[in-house]
């Protein structure tokens, strides 16, 4: 008698979901993808004078690539800055199948939330992001079948091996799309969503990139005002105009799952490429500093007004890097704390006077 209901109970705390995100309810708490080898966790904190919500970092998945000791490391520095939180981003290079993804690779991540865990850092895992977008192997070029079935698998098999189910969040999170012009295509979002059992948070990437060229085609158009234009960031994600319901990621994934699911941008930023522009420092500092903050204001004051989007969390995209662009290789500087100055000091202001 003892026993099964012992049993029961033990079930029921496994499947019981992760517990809620205790994020701010005001503004969106703030967190940083850092270059790990450009600067660190402690140097961020310091620089923003108190720990972000969370620090995230890209990490080759599959065929053993995956050292679940790099991972414990990372969730050390994270700790010692006084943060609570690691976002992985697993990025299955080596194919979807089980030849790419083994049950060892499965293993070696459960390995590595328990490490990190242990140490009392809670996991956000986003296992094969931006899938309904062509440039990753596992997205658009995959297949949704083939992406949702290894999105399963892993989270499965990640679940059934971790010692605490209630610090590891699993995390979808497709590209955003303008639905301006799509008109009655297919859906962008949920043919990709591998289902409420399997999610615990919904994200999205959405970066504006102020130089992308092409204003003529619709589907760009919106990105590629200089600055953002107003509302750019609510527009997108109520899928307006234009789009049809399925294309208000707000309303399909938040709304309607009764804030069960909490709602990230899990990756934005501003792709600035001063190389491009040609100003002297001081324009070009005072125009980066402008068009970086049309945009963190927009994700600052994201939950305020008479549509609140109630986003939990914002993963800044904290690079300088040169990385494939519209035409060729581009020079891009997404950073507001460890690049220009001028750039920082306006965001600290926004953020101090936002977040008490
Ligand atoms: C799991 O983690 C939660 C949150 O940190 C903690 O309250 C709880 O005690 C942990 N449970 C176990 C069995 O360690
Ligand atoms: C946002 O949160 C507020 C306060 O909890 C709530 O009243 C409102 O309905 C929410 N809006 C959306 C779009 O989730
Ligand atoms: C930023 O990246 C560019 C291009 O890779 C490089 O030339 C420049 O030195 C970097 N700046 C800093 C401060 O790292
Ligand atoms: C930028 O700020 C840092 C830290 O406050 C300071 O050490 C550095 O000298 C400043 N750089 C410039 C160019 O003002």
């Amino acid at each position: 008698m003892l026993l099964p209901l012992l049993l029961l109970l033990l079930a029921a705390l496994v499947a019981s979901p992760a517990r809620s995100l205790s994020f701010s309810p005001g503004s969106p708490a703030f967190g940083f993808h850092i270059d790990w080898g450009a600067t660190s966790p402690a140097s961020v904190g310091t620089i923003l004078g108190r720990p972000p919500a969370c620090f995230a970092e890209f990490y080759s998945f599959g065929a053993s690539s995956l050292d679940p000791a790099t991972v414990e490391q990372h969730a050390t520095l994270v700790k010692a800055a006084g943060a609570s939180c690691l976002f992985l981003s697993l990025e299955p290079w080596f194919g979807l199948d089980s030849k790419g993804i083994a049950g060892t690779d499965i293993a070696a991540i459960a390995d590595a939330c328990n490490r990190a865990n242990a140490l009392g850092v809670d996991i956000i895992v986003r296992f094969a992001h931006e899938m309904n977008a062509p440039w990753y192997p596992w997205g658009l070029p995959a297949g949704e079948g083939n992406y949702i079935a290894a999105y399963r698998r892993v989270v499965s098999g990640l679940r059934a091996q971790l010692k605490n189910r209630t610090m590891t969040y699993t995390l979808w999170a497709p590209q955003m799309w303008s639905c301006e012009g799509r008109g009655p295509v297919e859906d962008p979002y949920g043919r990709w969503y591998p289902g409420d059992d399997y999610v615990d948070i919904v994200g999205f990437s959405l970066f504006h990139f102020p130089t992308l060229p092409s204003p003529s085609n619709p589907l760009s158009r919106l990105f590629s005002q200089n600055p953002a234009p107003a509302g750019m960031l609510s527009n997108i994600l109520r899928g307006r105009p234009g789009g049809g319901a399925y294309c208000d990621f707000r309303n399909v994934f938040g709304d309607k799952k009764a804030f069960s699911k909490p709602i990230i941008v899990a990756e934005t930023g501003v792709g600035w490429s001063p190389a491009q522009k040609g100003e002297t420092s001081d324009q070009e500092q005072a125009l980066e500093l402008s068009i970086k903050r049309t945009w963190w204001r927009q994700l600052l004051f994201a939950n305020e007004g008479a549509n609140p989007l109630n986003i939990s969390m914002v993963m800044w995209f904290e690079f300088n890097k040169t990385e494939q662009g519209f035409s060729g290789m581009e020079y891009r500087d997404f950073r507001i704390l460890t690049g220009s100055n001028a750039t920082r000091d306006a965001f600290l202001d926004d953020y101090k006077a936002k977040t008490q």
